[in-house]
């Protein structure tokens, strides 16, 4: 997935971005806009991202993706206010800071709004793409969610598990045209590196733009494959991951044995 190759979302679609006053939010914003799509920033109460929202010429609607209830109404808003919702990016997202060897209660605050934002995301953004006829979510993951990161095991847990929702999800709502993919993008130039920027600068690390990032959030939009993970890495670009599947059970006879139908996505249980 390119920016050069990936096609335009739709001119007039409307756009939720939650946690759409940070770095990824703003470049994307910034992106969709141009674009002319109608996005609509979702982030915590302060002036400060009031004010963001207000120079990017988008609304802005208080959301603490943790309040499940929220979420919902969000959501009922934006169909309000703009008919109808296309595309949720599910974007918001703390790291943990705590240098304790496990900090539960940081843990807990991370897994809440890391990956219980994403569900609760989830969970209010499908009924109104049916509505649309259809649509995507895209989910801000992480490297860190496919590879350990043990200064913040939290975070690795909160983002592996919403890589595990969408790969999951995917193929539950895939039928009613809606697209559910996951970016995982290694460390970008935003505010969340804020502690470790001059690590990288001292070491000569490449980092991500925030609008590298923001080309694959849209490329997931338009083009992204159901379930896929897409992995961006300065130099890379964007890629989708790919997972090495586990070993198949076999029978008492040796043969490879296939999952029952039953219990495979689509069928009625
Ligand atoms: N920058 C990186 O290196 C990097 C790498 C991989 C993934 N990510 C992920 O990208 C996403 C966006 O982060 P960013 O890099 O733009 O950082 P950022 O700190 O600039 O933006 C994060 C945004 O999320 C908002 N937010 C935090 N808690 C919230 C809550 N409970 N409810 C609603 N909004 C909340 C913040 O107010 C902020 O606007 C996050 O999910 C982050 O984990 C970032």
């Amino acid at each position: 997935m390119t920016s050069s190759t990936t096609p335009a979302p739709t001119p007039g679609s409307v756009a939720l971005i939650t946690g759409g006053t940070g770095g990824f939010g703003r470049a994307l914003a910034t992106k969709l806009k141009a674009l002319d799509v109608t996005v609509v920033l979702a982030d915590l109460d302060s002036e400060r991202n009031r004010q963001v929202a207000d120079e990017l010429g988008c609304p802005f609607v208080v959301l603490d993706v943790s309040d499940r209830a929220a979420n919902a109404a969000v959501v009922a808003q934006v169909e309000a206010d703009h008919g109808r919702l296309d595309a949720a990016f599910l974007n918001a997202g703390i790291a943990g800071k705590s240098r304790q060897a496990l900090d539960v209660d940081e843990f807990l605050k991370v897994v809440d709004i890391d990956l219980f934002g994403v569900v609760y995301g989830t969970e209010a953004a499908l009924p109104a793409l049916r509505r649309a006829g259809g649509g995507s979510i895209v989910v801000t993951a992480s490297l860190a969610g496919l590879a350990p990161l043990a200064t913040d095991p939290g975070y690795s847990v909160a983002k592996g598990g919403a890589i595990t929702f969408v790969r999951s999800m995917a193929a539950r709502v895939i039928d009613e045209n809606i697209t559910m993919t996951a970016i995982c993008p290694g460390f970008a130039d935003t505010a969340i590196i804020d502690g470790i920027r001059q690590t990288f600068i001292d070491n000569n690390f490449p980092i991500l733009s925030a609008e590298e990032v923001a080309d694959a959030m849209i490329a997931a939009w338009t083009s992204g494959e159901p379930g896929a993970a897409y992995i961006v890495q300065p130099g890379i670009g964007a890629v989708p991951y790919k997972f090495k599947g586990v070993p198949a059970a076999k029978t008492a006879t040796g043969e490879t044995a296939g999952v029952p139908g039953a219990l495979r996505p689509g069928s009625a249980t």
